[in-house]
């Protein structure tokens, strides 16, 4: 039939999606038929908001003088929290109308790729990637151009390839994407490695879209903001958010920081595909951000996941053909599974399966990540509490027993 409402864009259905939403869905159904179901793939704190900024977002609410519209780009009071957030924790400059809060940090990450990318642009993804970077890319028909992470093994973990990075850069190549803390692979990229990074997008003239919303989860190592280099308003568009941070995943805010010509740009598009952020939800991110109350609870929550990251590292090494690094941030640790996966003979997407329909334990695979950087790793969130880590080992454990003994 010709029906016009199915004649969408060819892309749209030819997209991935985002394994960790369709693995929420699968374990629900897992739960509905009354199985115990260990769900180490979700990236979100196992605790809810705290209470002081659910206090403010209930208390705007029943004054009932925030319920309306706001500024497309956010309320002045927030925009400045956020500069000020950034100023004083990474020395920055960044002023208040340089600011534009979205919902999520999706929705700063996909305002960024429209303003910029036009059709066969190039943008360079190191990869495993959260997928929304390439994802986006495609709906613009820009081009996503993956360049894997070099695993360098369990003592020093994933760099970026730099010399690879510098190679596939074309007169098409618009923007590089550097996510530190990174997810999936809990890598914390050094200094030295985003100053050579930074160094290739001033002399090649790229802008650098750096989303550091894990900035509050490094366990070692320093941690260098890119919002830190005194002529960011150049070479950055900066992307962060109030999810991973204070536990707000449902509640859609991130925020875009860039110079000021282009927050006002950014601003006219936003208004045609939101309008505003959710009001009384800014009043509460402001809550968040300037109530010392809150910071205690970030810190107390990020050391909770150092201590979970040890235990989760230390039952996963223990599991034959498993090569765990310890991640420096993020909450997610992704070991490589080569071994496993050839003595198998299995593809990853086959094992995680098996231990999710046998076990009960939801992880993601590492092609979820795409696009086949991952196809050695699995992906577990630690941002759990000690009992589900401890059990989680032990299903995993057990189903790579199993699948052994079957073989
Ligand atoms: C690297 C990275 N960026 C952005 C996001 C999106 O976060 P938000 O909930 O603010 O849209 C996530 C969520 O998992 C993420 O891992």
């Amino acid at each position: 039939m010709n029906s016009p409402t199915l004649r969408y864009r060819n892309i749209i259905p030819s997209l991935r999606g985002e394994g960790g939403f369709a693995f929420i869905a699968r374990g629900r159904e897992l739960a509905a038929k009354g199985y115990k179901v260990i769900n180490l793939s979700i990236g979100q704190p196992d605790v809810p908001t705290p209470d002081n900024v659910i206090d403010s977002a209930v208390h705007w609410l029943k004054e009932k003088k925030f319920t309306a519209y706001t500024e497309t780009a956010g309320i002045p009071d927030l925009r400045q929290a956020i500069a000020d957030y950034l100023n004083e924790r990474y020395g920055a400059d960044v002023k208040w109308e340089e600011v534009v809060v979205t919902p999520g940090t999706k929705g700063a990450i996909f305002l960024a790729l429209a303003t910029y990318l036009e059709p066969g642009d190039e943008i360079i993804v190191p990869e495993p990637s959260y997928p929304a970077y390439p994802e986006g890319a495609k709906i613009l028909n820009a081009k996503p151009v993956y360049v894997p992470l070099k695993f360098m093994g369990k003592d020093r973990g994933f760099e970026l390839d730099i010399e690879k990075i510098e190679e596939v850069i074309t007169p098409k190549t618009k923007m590089i994407v550097i996510n530190n803390p990174h997810n999936p692979s809990g890598a914390l990229f050094t200094p030295r490695e985003l100053d050579k990074i930074y160094e290739i997008a001033r002399e090649h003239k790229i802008m650098i879209l750096a989303d550091e919303i894990y900035d509050n989860f490094v366990y070692e190592g320093e941690f260098k903001s890119m919002i830190s280099y005194p002529d960011w308003r150049d070479y950055l568009i900066y992307t962060n958010g109030f999810s991973k941070t204070f536990s707000m995943t449902g509640w859609r805010l991130g925020y875009v920081v860039v110079r000021k010509e282009v927050a006002s740009i950014l601003s006219k598009l936003a208004v045609s595909m939101w309008g505003c952020p959710v009001s009384f939800a800014q009043k509460a991110a402001v809550t968040a951000l300037k109530d010392p109350e809150t910071w205690e609870w970030v810190k107390a929550l990020s050391k909770r996941y150092a201590e979970m990251r040890d235990l989760l590292y230390n039952e996963i090494s223990k599991v034959e053909g498993v090569e765990a690094w310890k991640s420096k941030g993020a909450y997610y640790l992704f070991p490589r599974i080569t071994k496993l996966l050839n003595e198998l003979n299995i593809n990853v997407e086959e094992f995680v399966d098996y231990i999710i329909d046998h076990h009960h334990l939801i992880i993601l695979p590492g092609t979820a990540f795409p696009d086949k950087a991952g196809k050695d790793y699995v992906r577990f969130s630690f941002a759990t509490n000690k009992e589900s880590i401890v059990e989680g080992a032990k299903r995993f454990r057990e189903a790579v027993n199993e699948l052994l003994s079957k073989k």
